[in-house]
């Protein structure tokens, strides 16, 4: 089987964050969010894969993951000049895929089981193609199914009344028949070939979609909301056994991670789960966690830190309580003397709550 990351589309909804580079490559728990998916795929056996490129600064994610074998993968790069919808990403890759099986991941989706049982389960089925669905509170949002008993009467995307509260998660397990399908599609109210209107066309060509449920969470990062919690659930699986994998410089405290070359000062604290990167300075007088992530080569003074994501070159050198806050690579908040007056250099879109 091949596998094929979306790592494409434009990011919106994350602005600031996404002007400096695509989402996919935003930190959960210090690790960009498309290596999550790329790890379940290789782990599930699957090593050769293709990586949709979008127009957000591509060359960075090429730098990082450079032909895959850093990763334990072979990586081949399929630009898509704008993002025209999931399954038009996929038509991009008829050629890579040839025949085989595969396995479409959405770079901005992070499951916590991985992939390794469904896997198997579309390799030992008959079927043209496998969804994964998972129960939400807010169906709008996503692709729904909508099931008879217990086979997938439709799937649409994003209905205004959902007739269930099953979301299609962004992890397609497909054939190379998908590709004729995605040839009759037309552009949706959003102008994207969506990937729902090929699996309901895929149906209602004769052809077996089979479904699975998840289990343990699963997140779609799309919001700066999103990331926090993905961020707050990856961390909570420190210390248990699917931990995911620290470097071997990495010091491991309880539910307290801490790279190599990082100091933390006698007199600040920190309360798990939490992960630092390496060559920080943590201290003096830091209260730092719980569900904080913190970058390498950051500096944080003074300042209180919970539930955030600090990325990496950022320094905080401030008297001041930081919750549930994103702060971008090599950002800085400084103090000085006057308590009333601030000095601000923002980007665009950037949001301050004083
Ligand atoms: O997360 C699951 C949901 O993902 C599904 O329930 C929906 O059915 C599916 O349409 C999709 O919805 P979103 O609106 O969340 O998709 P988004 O535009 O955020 O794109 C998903 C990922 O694919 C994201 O990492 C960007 C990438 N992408 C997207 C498009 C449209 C591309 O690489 N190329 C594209 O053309």
């Amino acid at each position: 089987m091949k596998g094929i990351i979306l790592h494409g589309g434009h990011g919106t909804r994350l602005r600031p964050l996404t002007h400096a580079g695509p989402k996919q490559l935003l930190p959960i728990a210090n690790k960009p969010m498309s290596q999550y998916a790329l790890e379940d795929l290789r782990e599930a056996g699957i090593k050769e894969i293709a990586v949709i490129l979008g127009d957000v600064y591509p060359e960075k994610v090429k730098e990082f993951y450079g032909d895959g074998t850093k990763f334990g993968v072979k990586i081949s790069y399929v630009y898509q000049d704008r993002p025209k919808g999931i399954s038009h990403a996929i038509r991009l890759c008829k050629e890579f895929i040839g025949s085989d099986r595969f396995v479409v991941f959405l770079g901005d989706n992070i499951l916590r089981t991985g992939l390794v049982d469904y896997t198997k389960k579309f390799q030992d089925s008959k079927a043209d193609a496998m969804i994964l669905l998972c129960e939400v509170d807010d169906p709008s949002r996503f692709g729904i199914a909508e099931l008879d008993g217990k086979k997938i009467k439709k799937i649409m995307e994003k209905p205004k009344n959902p007739p269930s509260n099953l979301a299609v998660i962004g992890v397609y397990f497909l054939t190379p028949k998908i590709f004729d399908i995605i040839d009759k599609l037309k552009p949706s109210w959003r102008g994207e070939l969506e990937i729902t209107e090929a699996l309901q066309l895929l149906m209602e060509s004769g052809n077996v979609i089979e479904y699975d449920t998840v289990t343990g969470w699963w997140k779609d990062t799309g919001t700066p909301e999103d990331i926090l919690h993905a961020n707050q659930l990856v961390l909570d699986s420190i210390g248990t056994p699917q931990q995911f994998q620290v470097n071997d410089w990495s010091e491991v405290r309880g539910n307290i991670i801490v790279g190599k070359n990082t100091t933390i000062s006698r007199d600040s604290f920190i309360t798990g789960p939490a992960i630092i990167g390496e060559n920080c300075t943590v201290g003096p007088a830091v209260r730092l966690g719980p569900y904080v992530s913190v970058g390498n080569h950051v500096t944080i003074k003074k300042c209180d830190v919970e539930n955030s994501i600090i990325m990496e070159g950022a320094k905080i050198d401030a008297k001041i309580h930081l919750v549930d806050s994103i702060i971008a690579h090599q950002s800085e908040i400084e103090d000085h003397s006057h308590p009333k007056k601030h000095q601000f250099l923002l980007g665009e879109r950037s949001q301050i709550r004083l």
